[in-house]
């Protein structure tokens, strides 16, 4: 069976074809891939344009889709289901996509498959050389999420815990704009924190023992802020309060470990609470090498299992959302839908919906 996967809920086009055989045990398998990411044309304005995300992703689709479909050789017609992302993410952004594949799809005759976006990412260390098998613990640290999950099977999924205010990725990219690193400071802030000294500052660990496993990451950028208006305050004049190279290195790499370790020890404790030993690290700061470095060294104490997503799959893409339609499809919790009339759901939470959530 072969699945077209359509990604738009953010700054990413992303097309995939992904194959499964509904009779066999294997794990879906990625045919081929296509990716634009529109990082370049928000840098500029410091953030996401959603009006210029939706008017990109209206250029970029179609030729993903043919781009894709030239890859493997296959003929539109092939194509058993549309996958596309309906949530959660910006509204107009989303209903690009959404269009694009409904539209396909009733022009193709075959159904659809609405796919929640986080689910996708939960998903994708499937697609990787070493996969995970069910029960784990996932840690989902995208952009806009920061939430430890229970996840049994397919669609069985309970919140353990998530971000109160900022995700991960939004401190990431906000302490990142503070020492001068551009939108989306992320992967640049961990190159430069290489260069400095973790322990330089003690910035703020909220949450860290508040027994539960949620998270807060908004005192995290409070702290950043105002280290960095004392560090500029002490600089001579000419210097016109910039922060010197070793100073930023500092922060960067100060601000990375209170990130981190605030991540690693809720992931040890979550595994310590489910009695789960086995971790899925998923979303774009799964991307991070401290990060994976910090919990492979935590999960060899516990002598627990990590799985990531391949580095290609950690941020947005095509793959995982066709990913998660075929292995919806494959478990049986879904049967695609006759495409027609849809709508997007910029706002989902992803336990809600799922055909069978956890007591
Ligand atoms: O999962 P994702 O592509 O988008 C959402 O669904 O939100 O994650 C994007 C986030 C951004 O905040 C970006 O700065 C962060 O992931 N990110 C990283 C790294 N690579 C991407 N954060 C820390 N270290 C990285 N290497
Ligand atoms: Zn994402």
């Amino acid at each position: 069976m072969l699945i077209l996967g359509i990604e738009s809920s953010c700054d990413e086009t992303g097309v995939a074809l992904v194959e499964f055989d509904p009779g066999a045990a294997a794990l879906p398998r990625l045919c081929a891939q296509g990716l634009h990411t529109q990082i370049d044309m928000h840098r500029a304005y410091g953030g996401v344009v959603p009006e210029l995300a939706s008017r990109d992703h209206i250029r970029r689709v179609v030729p993903l889709v043919r781009q894709v479909m030239d890859e493997c050789g296959g003929a539109l017609s092939s194509v058993d289901v549309v996958a596309y992302t309906a949530g959660p993410g910006l509204a107009g952004a989303l209903l690009v996509g959404a269009g694009a594949a409904q539209a396909l799809a009733v022009a193709l005759g075959k159904p659809v498959l609405p796919v929640h976006h986080l689910e996708g990412h939960l998903l994708s260390p499937f697609l990787s050389a070493d996969p995970p098998e069910f029960p784990f613990v996932a840690l989902l640290v995208s952009g806009g999420h920061t939430q430890l999950m229970r996840v049994e099977g397919v669609g069985r999924y309970a919140l353990l815990g998530e971000s109160i205010d900022d995700a991960a990725g939004e401190a990431f990219d906000k302490c990142a704009k503070l020492i001068g690193l551009d939108y989306p400071g992320g992967a640049a802030l961990s190159r430069l924190a290489q260069q400095g000294r973790a322990d330089a500052f003690a910035f703020a660990r909220p949450l860290l023992h508040s027994g539960d496993l949620d998270f807060s990451f908004a005192g995290l950028k409070t702290s950043v802020a105002t280290q960095v208006r004392k560090l500029q305050s002490v600089q001579p004049d000419a210097a016109h309060g910039a922060l010197t190279e070793v100073q930023r290195a500092d922060v960067a790499a100060s601000t990375q470990a209170a990130i981190v370790d605030v991540l690693v020890r809720k992931s040890e404790a979550a595994l310590k609470r489910t009695g789960l030993r086995r971790l899925v690290v998923a979303g774009g700061v799964g991307a991070n090498s401290e990060l994976r470095a910090q919990l492979n060294a935590a999960c060899e104490r516990l002598k627990a299992r990590v799985h990531y997503p391949e580095l290609a799959l950690c941020t947005d893409n095509g793959a995982m959302i066709a990913l998660a339609a075929a292995m919806r499809l494959h478990s049986g919790v879904e049967s695609p839908v006759p495409a027609g009339a849809f709508e997007v759901r910029p706002r989902w939470p992803l336990m809600v919906g799922m055909p069978q959530p956890l007591a």
